[in-house]
């Protein structure tokens, strides 16, 4: 069980990446890092702690802002950042978190130059198209994570409102990481049978309205942004990435023509791999879905043009 997954950020998110990846005992190594003195290090000890009771050989340790742990990584997951808080949407963190994922693709880059990047840090896919262009790396080496997670929250209240094991419900989702996400009713199945056939439009409606701010209704409860969702679908991206799955999910990857939209980096269905996005699909859309998605694309692109300005990339 050889390999190296280095994590950036050992913040809520951060951490409970470290941990599932543990968990699913596929490396032999997770490290984590961090700004802030001694946390990476302790929050990791902690993990590497519980292997005996989760059952687990992967150890887990960590580092105060220390790159050279970095080397030799496969994957680097970068979630370092600052998240948001009520009032504030994922947009509001552009500045911030530009400067910060700048640095760090820099220095990742600098130690693990074949490495997979996976990014994690908001607004998602502005953050990636940053570490893509840092990176100097091919698209394909640099995806984000946000439509396993928002396509989870819709698949969990869809589950509910069928009343079936939320394991049956598939779906697929499209746009940004945004209030303009675009999930997809019409590829919306219960074990293969399209979900209009259990719920009526106003139902789904209001699900796909619930998924769209489902970020901000957690934000609304804790003050601050979610977190074990976030990981357990972070670390179902490096499953597919380490392991090679080919997994068919929605994830944050860079077009060039699909969907009618040039040089943008977001939520689109692909196949991951131990390659990377090994391919981006195109769906043939309704004319409404297709403009949705061209709306959320738009919204991202405006973002984008603020850490252009800003001189970040
Ligand atoms: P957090 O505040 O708990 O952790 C962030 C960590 O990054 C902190 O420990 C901080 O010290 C560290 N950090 C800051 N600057 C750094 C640097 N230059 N180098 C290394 N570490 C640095 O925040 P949380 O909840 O873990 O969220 C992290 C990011 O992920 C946020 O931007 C948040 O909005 C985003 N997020 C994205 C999701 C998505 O679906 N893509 C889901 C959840 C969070
Ligand atoms: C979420 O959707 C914060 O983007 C993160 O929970």
């Amino acid at each position: 069980m050889p390999g190296k997954v280095a994590i950036i950020g050992a913040g809520n998110v951060g951490a409970t990446v470290a941990l599932a990846v543990a968990q699913q005992d596929i490396v032999s190594e997770v490290v984590l890092l961090d700004i802030k003195e001694g946390v990476a290090e302790g929050k990791a000890l902690d993990i590497w702690e519980s292997g005996p009771v989760h059952g687990f050989a992967t150890k887990v340790w960590g580092v105060t802002n220390d790159y050279s742990a970095v080397e030799g990584a496969q994957l680097v997951v970068i979630t370092s950042g600052v998240p948001r808080r009520p009032g504030m949407s994922r947009d509001d963190l552009v500045r911030t978190n530009a400067k910060i994922v700048k640095e760090v693709t820099e220095r990742v880059v600098a130690v693990a130059p074949d490495a997979i990047l996976l990014v994690v840090s908001n607004p998602l896919d502005v953050m990636t198209y940053t570490a893509w262009k840092v990176s100097g790396f091919e698209p394909e080496r640099v995806v984000g994570m946000a439509g396993v997670l928002d396509v989870a929250r819709y698949r969990t209240f869809i589950a509910e409102a069928v009343g079936v094991s939320p394991e049956d419900v598939q779906a697929m989702l499209m746009g940004g990481h945004g209030d303009s996400m675009v999930p997809l009713p019409r590829y919306t199945t219960v074990c293969g049978v399209p979900v209009t056939e259990f719920l009526d439009e106003e139902t789904i409606q209001k699900i796909v309205e619930r998924t769209r701010f489902g970020g901000g209704e957690i934000v609304n409860y804790l003050g601050v942004s979610a977190w074990y969702a976030p990981g357990a679908s972070v670390a179902l991206m490096v499953e597919a990435i380490i392991k090679d799955k080919r997994r068919f999910l929605p994830a944050c990857a860079y077009v060039r023509g699909e969907y009618g939209i040039q040089d943008l980096y977001m939520g689109v269905p692909v196949i991951l791999g131990g390659q990377g996005v090994e391919r981006v699909v195109e769906l043939k859309l309704s004319e409404d879905e297709l403009r949705q998605v061209h709306a959320s694309a738009e919204h991202v692109r405006r973002v984008l043009r603020v850490v252009q300005e800003m001189g970040i990339i």
